[in-house]
């Protein structure tokens, strides 16, 4: 894979740099994305599992869901993607993951600034009192009741229908504001208001990379376009990246 003279050219001077990402950053960890073919959504029907109708109807069922989906996580470990992230943030000034998942491998892999819009698998909170519960004090727990109020406890993460977490989201919307470039990556570009977080980069004069192994809504917006594994696509840029700039960070 080469990296076009022009992006090369912008890589070197540019100081605040974001990665928004999606599902697809971590299907090489083992974790299904939701879209397409094999996604999660072509199994299970989002309206039935993923909101606080569905939860309050059947907490069972949902919890049990969450469940799995923890379980699936933690036995994931951050693949190279991941790393090649917690590597690039050591060349700029500023850099910003901002992740749509909720699977907590880009803290794992060691990044430092992590916009969760989605929230994160490993939060719960009790919907009576809203005593937090977080990994493990929720397996001690056992069950979906809360242990100080019989209340119940759901994932602190963002369903169909719920607004994003304000903190998060200004964390996000700061970041794209000013930053001088945006990589996309892994992420079907259709769910709002992620999807807005690149036309906020474009707007204030940054460039977009999409890494992706298939065209998505962005694709012909986007100013440099990799079609290709997101592990493979980011090693590469990052080498690139530290041979353009070392590891000095540009703190001016
Ligand atoms: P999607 O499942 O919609 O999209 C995953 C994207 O990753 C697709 O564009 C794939 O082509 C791409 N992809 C798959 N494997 C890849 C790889 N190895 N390298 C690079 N790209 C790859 O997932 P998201 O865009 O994250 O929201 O979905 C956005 C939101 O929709 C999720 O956060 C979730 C869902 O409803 C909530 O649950 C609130």
């Amino acid at each position: 894979m080469s990296i076009p003279e022009e992006l090369q050219k912008i890589l070197r001077s540019a100081r605040d740099v974001v990665a928004l990402t999606g599902a697809g950053i971590s299907a090489e960890s083992g974790i299904p994305t939701f879209r397409g073919n094999d996604g999660l959504w072509s199994k299970l029907n989002p309206e039935e599992l993923a909101n606080f109708d569905a939860f309050l109807r059947n907490p069972e069922l949902v919890s049990e869901w969450y469940e799995h989906r923890r379980q699936i996580t933690r036995e994931s470990k951050p693949n190279p993607a991941h790393y090649a992230l917690v590597e690039m943030e050591k060349s700029f000034r500023s850099f910003t993951v901002i992740t749509q998942n909720i699977d907590n491998l880009h803290k794992r892999a060691g990044s430092k600034t992590v916009a969760e819009l989605h929230g994160n698998i490993e939060r719960n909170y009790c919907l009576g009192c809203g005593k937090r519960y977080d990994g493990e004090e929720f397996d001690r727990n056992g069950s979906f009741r809360c242990s100080e109020c019989g209340g119940l406890i759901r994932p602190d993460i963002v369903w169909f229908g719920e607004m994003l977490p304000e903190d998060e989201w200004a964390l996000a919307e700061e970041a794209a504001q000013r930053a001088d470039v945006m990589f996309v990556v892994g992420t079907s570009s259709v769910v709002y208001p992620a999807a807005e977080l690149p036309m906020t980069v474009r707007r204030n004069g940054g460039k977009i990379v999409e890494v992706n192994i298939e065209e998505t809504p962005l694709s012909d917006s986007a100013d440099f376009s990799f079609k290709g594994s997101a592990s493979m696509v980011l090693s590469e840029i990052t080498d690139e990246i530290k041979e353009l700039r070392g590891f000095a960070k540009d703190t001016e």
